[in-house]
């Protein structure tokens, strides 16, 4: 019992030590500055912001960590390409209300880059993880002239924003640190692309698409079927005249939960993952070679199921037999006869697809199905449509101008996609063909009335 009390006391006694050494300060205002050694301290205590050394590395960084969390997590990282060599480091606001970091000869490491005199700046660390500048003079508290949620690490926390505000042209999107001891900008990012046409998500590394997420459909990004409601985790992705972005939230409060962009595993991977005594990872995206971009080539499709995972479209042969033998599928596939747009063409339903790229389409979200069939049998270009949402009774749509990347098959969770084909490939070559149950060949032929085809 003895030992206990002293064991108890001896943990008292360090805790009290530990806080001493670790000045914890609420807000950070014109007249006050945090020094390394300091931190902030976010008012619920999720949160604190300071100066921090990756493992193995004598660098100094400003960041922010989990408070409650014992091994160090950090989210966000300010100085990330400029590291301090010593413990010299100083942030604070200046004069016109920007919040800068200097170092010991007093030059300017890292600064927010707000350039807008303001009376009463106040720096302050919320329960979110969200570093904000305030004008402390203004009372809306949600009003912010900066926030560190807008430039992102390699992190995206609840509440953050990953896309574009189209006011201002502005994009957030997560960038890996280089190492795991290198916060430094690395190769490897993961953003919103084609915010214009059929928005999606996608990993880039070294500026080449590597990963691409399939268009949010309304309810979830059409190649990520783990993204359905679920009691934990609430996905929302809002496309509007004033921006476009993928959010995540929390349902439960005392879940901690995070987003990374990683590159420092090898393969770069995109992890989420929630904590539990230790980081738990719920899922690392690519799954697969079927998350691979581009596998199967143009209008091939992928199921990880199969053997091999590659297959060309229903109708459709490889663009070159050889290669495909030698299970080389970049060269893709195509139609046995090339389409000409003529009286001929008809579109063969595909189900339990994830969506081809999206970078060659044209969106409109008032018509429905039978006006999309319409739009795009008058346009020569157009090679496939669908709904562009899926959610409720569906709704909008969606017509590709092009040929078809990157489909990849799903038992679950894909969706519907009409593809244009030549009557003649459809009648001659397997329209009474018996398909597999459940699979890409399993095609339904919707017949389009002969009126459609006159010129207007
Ligand atoms: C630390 O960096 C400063 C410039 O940022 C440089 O002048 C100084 O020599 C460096 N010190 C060490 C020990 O590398
Ligand atoms: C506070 O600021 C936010 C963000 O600028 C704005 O959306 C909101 O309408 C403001 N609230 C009030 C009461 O002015
Ligand atoms: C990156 O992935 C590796 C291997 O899965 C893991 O050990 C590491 O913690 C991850 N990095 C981050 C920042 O989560
Ligand atoms: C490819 O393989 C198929 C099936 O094994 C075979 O019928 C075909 O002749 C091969 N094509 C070439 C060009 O090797
Ligand atoms: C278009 O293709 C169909 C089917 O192959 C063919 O019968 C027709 O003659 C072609 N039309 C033109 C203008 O090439
Ligand atoms: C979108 O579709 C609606 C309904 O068919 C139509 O009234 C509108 O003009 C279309 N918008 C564009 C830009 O084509
Ligand atoms: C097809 O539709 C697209 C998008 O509306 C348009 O840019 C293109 O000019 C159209 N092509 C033809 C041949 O009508
Ligand atoms: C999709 O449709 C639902 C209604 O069924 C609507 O609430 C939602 O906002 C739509 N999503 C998008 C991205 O348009």
């Amino acid at each position: 019992m003895v030992g206990l009390s002293f064991l108890v006391f001896c943990f008292t006694l360090l805790s009290l030590l530990c806080q001493q050494s670790s000045v914890a300060i609420q807000i950070i205002t014109s007249s006050q500055s945090l020094s390394d050694g300091k931190t902030i301290v976010s008012q619920g205590e999720s949160f604190e912001l300071g100066f921090f050394s990756p493992v193995d590395s004598k660098n100094r960084y400003i960041g922010i960590w989990y408070k409650t969390i014992p091994l160090q997590t950090v989210v966000w990282v300010a100085n990330r390409n400029s590291p301090l060599n010593d413990s010299s480091g100083v942030l604070k606001i200046e004069f016109n209300g920007n919040l800068v970091l200097h170092n010991g000869a007093n030059n300017v490491i890292w600064s927010s880059n707000y350039l807008k005199a303001t009376e009463n700046p106040v720096v302050e660390l919320l329960d979110s993880g969200n570093l904000v500048l305030k004008d402390g003079n203004d009372g809306n508290s949600t009003s912010y002239l900066w926030q560190s949620f807008d430039y992102p690490s390699d992190t995206l926390l609840p509440g953050m924003k990953l896309g574009w505000d189209l006011k201002t042209g502005f994009n957030r999107y997560l960038s890996a640190w280089n190492g795991v001891n290198d916060p430094s900008v690395g190769d490897l990012t993961y953003g919103i692309i084609n915010f214009n046409r059929y928005p999606e998500a996608a990993m880039m590394r070294n500026s080449k698409e590597y990963y691409r997420s399939g268009p949010w459909n309304g309810l979830r990004y059409s190649g990520a079927p783990e993204l359905k409601p679920n009691p934990v985790f609430k996905f929302d992705f809002v496309s509007n005249e004033d921006e476009v972005y993928y959010t995540y939230g929390l349902n439960d409060n005392s879940v901690i939960s995070r987003l990374v962009l990683n590159q420092t595993s090898g393969n770069p991977a995109l992890q989420r993952f929630t904590w539990a005594q230790r980081w738990v990872l719920l899922i690392s995206i690519p799954r697969d070679l079927c998350d691979t971009y581009r596998n199967c080539g143009a209008y091939g499709s992928c199921d990880i199921n199969d053997a091999p995972i590659c297959s060309c479209l229903k109708g459709l042969k490889p663009r070159s037999p050889l290669d495909w033998n030698k299970t080389d599928y970049s060269l893709g596939c195509i139609h046995e006869t090339p389409l000409n747009c003529t009286k001929g063409d008809r579109f063969v339903k595909f189900t339990g697809v994830k969506l081809p790229e999206t970078t060659k389409t044209w969106v409109n979200k008032s018509m429905d199905l039978e006006e999309c069939k319409v739009k795009c049998l008058m346009n020569c270009s157009c090679t496939a449509y669908t709904t562009s949402n899926i959610s409720g009774d569906g709704s909008g749509c969606v017509i590709w101008l092009g040929d078809l990347f990157d489909i990849r098959q799903f038992n679950t969770a894909g969706q519907d996609i009409y593809i244009r084909m030549l009557a003649s490939e459809i009648d001659g070559h397997y329209y009474s063909e018996d398909v597999p149950f459940m699979t890409i060949r399993r095609v339904l032929v919707t017949s389009i009335p002969n009126d459609q085809f006159k010129r207007q």
